[in-house]
């Protein structure tokens, strides 16, 4: 009876420590993965920061700068702003050069105020209209875009803003 009470003992003492240890092991694993977390994440912190501070004394390999700097930038602003200017008067030289330099058909002459007084008159968007649409008036025919169909709207209506300004 004796010797059966302690084996229960022991049983039960083996169960218990067999408990504690399970526990234990499993709050070390838990405690191994905490801290390797937070390893890992201080890790993580410290090259994100290398990275940040890293980035901006990087340059790119091999950079080409024409000039110095500023020299460059006010090319660049150029190009842009040729990108979007439309040159009017180039596009008056090339397609309505050649009947309103001369005044041939009928055309207005460019540069004779007088032929263009009246027609002034009409307002913009009438010699705009006339000049993209075309325009059978009493001195003659204005093609549409002076023939050249090529040209876009806005186009048209810088040539004709050119030849307005040498015509007044
Ligand atoms: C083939 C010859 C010819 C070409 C090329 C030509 N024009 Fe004309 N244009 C005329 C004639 C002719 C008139 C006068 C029509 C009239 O009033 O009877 C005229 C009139 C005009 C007028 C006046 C319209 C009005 O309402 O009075 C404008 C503006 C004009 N042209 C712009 C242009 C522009 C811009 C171009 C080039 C894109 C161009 N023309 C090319 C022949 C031409």
């Amino acid at each position: 009876m004796a010797s059966n009470m302690s084996d229960q003992k022991l049983a039960r003492s083996s169960a218990i420590f067999l408990v504690v240890g399970v526990v234990l092991t499993l709050f070390l694993i838990f405690l191994g993965n905490l801290t390797a977390g937070t390893i890992t994440e201080r890790v993580r912190d410290e090259r994100n920061a290398m990275v940040q501070t890293g980035a901006s004394e990087l340059q790119p390999v091999g950079q080409i700068t024409v000039g110095d700097q500023s020299e460059t930038s006010t090319q660049t602003t150029q190009v842009a702003a040729a990108a979007t200017a439309i040159d009017g008067a180039g596009i008056y030289q090339g397609a309505c050069m050649a009947c309103h330099a001369a005044g041939i058909a009928g055309a207005p002459r460019v540069g004779d105020a007088a032929a263009w007084t009246d027609r002034i008159a009409q307002g913009a968007d009438t010699l705009y209209s006339h000049a993209i649409e075309g325009f059978q008036g009493k001195a003659g025919m204005m093609p549409a875009k002076g023939g050249n169909m090529g040209l876009s709207d806005d186009e048209v209506k810088a040539a004709v803003d050119h030849m307005l300004a040498q015509s007044q």
